[in-house]
């Protein structure tokens, strides 16, 4: 069946590749987005395509794009950079931006995905993280902005489906990167990427011993993908459970790149998860679905990226 389909944060970093998934699917997509994180370049290429259409539109504000099957809600900032500039705008977007979304599912009997995230987890207690784990998550903490905004939106997306019996899926996206992701949002890979392919240090925070797993973006679109189409209503992790050392990450990215730069430390940032991996379990069983890509491979598909755009960077 074809749909009409609202992408909220359509213009960011995976809402762009998630628009191309869901054209690719032969839908017809709207993004939504006030590009404070996103770019319009980032859905540039789909200027022509008579199935998509760009708006302009703070979802804090209410807003209605008219009929729509699906509201996929993936705007907020992501990146710790970007939340800790825009705290009180990230803080608004999980809440009443996540309000906004829902009403516009609602209102139009339309199905709702919620694009959560592993900082659910805070600094985990338990490891690798399952869905049914609650987390240990500093309220009052600089991240919280964060944190709590999505642990927000899993509440009122879970009310929205006890009260409204709206139709719902939530998943928990663990770090994920690739190609349109911003090359100054502070994320480890857009970071070693840019500090190698310009010859400076490659900063580790800490003694780089802090692990990370690593998603490379059309796997986690893949897993997004499967969990819109599947029925299932709680949580589901997407993420790549091969677990790397931030000092490791940093090694495969001089070697991908073959750039001559240091490794330099500096102090751990409060609250700084010390270790994330997700328990894929229930992707695999529900969604029969795995990553595929291991993070050598994905470096590489991303490096003619973030060459181009460190040479717009420069201009
Ligand atoms: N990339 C990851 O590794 C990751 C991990 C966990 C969760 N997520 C979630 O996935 C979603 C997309 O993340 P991303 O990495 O693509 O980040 P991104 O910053 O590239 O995209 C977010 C988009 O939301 C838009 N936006 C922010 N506030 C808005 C508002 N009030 N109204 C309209 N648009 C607004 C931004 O302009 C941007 O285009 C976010 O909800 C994020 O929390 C991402």
């Amino acid at each position: 069946m074809k749909m009409r389909v609202l992408v909220t944060g359509g213009a960011g970093f995976l809402g762009s590749h998630l628009c191309d998934a869901l054209l690719g699917e032969g839908h017809s997509v709207v993004a939504a987005d006030n590009l404070l994180t996103g770019r319009a370049r980032n859905v540039h290429h789909l200027r022509n395509e008579s199935r998509f259409e760009f708006r302009q539109v703070d979802v804090t504000e209410p807003f209605d794009v008219g009929k729509v099957d699906y509201v996929f809600n993936f705007a907020s900032p992501a990146s710790p950079v970007d939340y800790m500039v825009h705290g009180i705008p990230t803080l608004k977007v999980g809440s009443v931006g996540t309000f906004n979304a829902l009403e516009v599912a609602r209102r139009h009997g339309a199905k709702f995905f919620m694009a959560s995230t592993s900082e659910c987890y805070g600094d985990p207690l338990e490891h690798p993280q399952k869905e049914s784990y609650w987390g240990n998550v500093n309220p009052i903490g600089p991240r919280s902005v964060y944190d709590e905004a999505k642990r927000f939106s899993e509440a009122a997306t879970m009310a929205y489906r006890r009260y409204f019996k709206v139709d719902v899926r939530i998943v928990r996206i663990f770090n994920t990167y690739g190609p349109r992701m911003q090359l100054n949002d502070g994320r480890v890979v857009p970071n070693f990427m840019k500090q190698a392919l310009r010859g400076e240090g490659l900063t580790v925070y800490g003694d780089g011993s802090q692990t990370r797993s690593f998603c490379y973006v059309s796997d986690e679109i893949d897993g997004i993908m499967r969990l819109a189409h599947s029925s299932e209503q709680e949580p589901v992790n997407i993420g790549n459970p091969n677990e790397f050392t931030i000092l490791d990450c940093a090694k495969q990215v001089l070697a991908v790149t073959g750039s001559k730069s240091r490794i330099t430390f500096e102090p751990l940032p409060q609250d700084d998860p010390k270790q994330r991996r997700p328990d894929i379990t229930r992707a695999r069983t529900l969604l029969g679905w795995e990553p595929k890509i291991y993070l050598q491979a994905g470096l590489k598909l991303s490096l003619d990226y973030f060459r181009e755009a460190l040479a717009e960077d420069q201009h």
